[in-house]
């Protein structure tokens, strides 16, 4: 069957095929022929990659990690422990997949995977209303199911800690960074910076995560890391799996619902950059009115706690507290993200920083709220 991927999640242009003819080399190596290079496409993601149906018929996605090269080998070989957790999982870990695993090449830093035909990730799913609640339960499902495998610690896992959220730069921003920063970005920084009380919860979580009882966890989860097809639901993308605090996951998955309500706002200079006075609601406004988007995505995240539940882990009061402060710092690295290249912070990305102050300095408060607890 030809894949049929969903076109807004292309890139307009794939790294030439000539440019790395080690993509080739590992599909012949694996046997699956070879792809054609003027009908192979490329999704949107950090890292370089080709998708296509080869010589033999085979619908391929491969992936080289970028970056520098003894990271690139530590995110390859997390990819792959993924695979391992897989194949030692108990046949009851139904609930959790990942697109097959082809092969690999760790001298090109390179992995292959078969192409999971008419897919939409999960962030398609969510921008066009469609993310249902029994979607949130099978996500839920899929992420307790990972935090509940290999209790025995078979699997190897990258035992480097997690970089986010990175609490150096809520002192000082090195200087490389300050250079390459973007005026918006540096603005955030110094907000962080002088808000003394948001830094020290930021400081408080990494060191109450020290708490929990570690588990395999994504450690890097969005809704576009996951992949719906009618009967199942793929997690992408475990380049960061390790051993750690499971709210680390939970905290995203209701990050990305609160970035979404928040950028629901009507903030009247969203995009624009400019910031007339007068114009701009205030934080108090937007959060009130974040408060009335969330009650829409509050049952999803119940759903996913119920999908959770369903995998066998039921979520401890500390795990819900730390999942709402992760929840906060989620929404500061979502605006992070956004703050690339850009000028000035939005009144939109501003609210965002204060819902997420509230979620640090008081998560216990909002569990309740977010739908984390009954
Ligand atoms: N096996 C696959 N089949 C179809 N699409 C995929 C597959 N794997 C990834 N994708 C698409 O490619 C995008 C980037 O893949 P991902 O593994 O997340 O790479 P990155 O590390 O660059 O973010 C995903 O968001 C998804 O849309
Ligand atoms: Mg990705």
């Amino acid at each position: 069957m030809t894949a049929e991927p969903a076109a807004d999640r292309h890139r307009a242009r794939p790294v030439d095929l000539a440019e790395a003819p080690e993509v080739q080399r590992l599909l012949d190596g694996l046997g699956l022929g070879r792809l054609l290079p003027d009908r192979v496409v490329s999704y949107n993601g950090r890292n370089d990659n080709w998708s296509g149906t080869t010589t033999h018929g085979v619908d391929v996605f491969v992936k080289r990690l970028g970056g520098p090269a003894a990271d690139a080998a530590r995110r390859l070989r997390n990819l792959l422990a993924f695979e391992e957790l897989l194949a030692t999982a108990p046949r009851t870990a139904g609930g959790l997949r990942g697109p097959r695993c082809l092969g690999w090449s760790e001298a090109d830093l390179l992995v292959a995977f078969a192409l999971v035909p008419s897919a939409v990730s999960g962030a398609e799913r969510a921008d066009a209303g469609d993310f249902t609640d029994q979607d949130a339960f099978r996500v839920g499902a899929a992420i307790g199911t990972l935090h509940g495998l290999d209790h025995a610690r078979r699997t190897a896992l990258d035992t480097s800690p997690p970089p986010l959220p990175p609490t150096a730069p809520l002192t000082a921003l090195p200087l490389e960074r300050h250079r390459t920063a973007s005026a918006a970005e540096l603005r955030l920084w110094s907000i962080l910076q002088q808000d003394e009380e948001l830094a020290a919860g930021i400081r408080a979580l990494r060191e109450r995560e020290a708490e929990a009882d570690p588990c395999p966890v994504h450690g890097d989860f969005r809704l576009d890391q996951l992949l719906f097809t009618d009967e199942v639901v793929h997690l992408l993308d475990c380049e960061e799996l390790r051993r750690a605090d499971p709210a680390r996951d939970i905290g995203a998955y209701v990050g990305e619902w609160l970035h979404r309500a928040v950028g629901k706002l009507p903030g009247p200079c969203e995009g624009t950059g400019s910031d007339p006075a007068g114009t701009a609601p205030s934080t108090r406004e937007m959060t009130g009115r974040a408060t009335r988007e969330l009650t829409r995505t509050r049952p999803l995240i119940e759903r996913f706690r119920a999908g959770y539940a369903s995998a066998g882990t039921a979520l401890a009061p500390a795990v819900r507290e730390r999942a709402a402060a992760f929840a906060g710092w989620h929404l500061i690295d979502r605006v992070l993200a956004q703050s690339v290249q850009r000028s000035t912070l939005t009144p939109v990305q501003r609210a965002a920083l204060g819902i997420a102050r509230t979620l640090l300095l008081s998560p216990a408060a909002v569990t309740t709220t977010l739908g984390l607890e009954d």
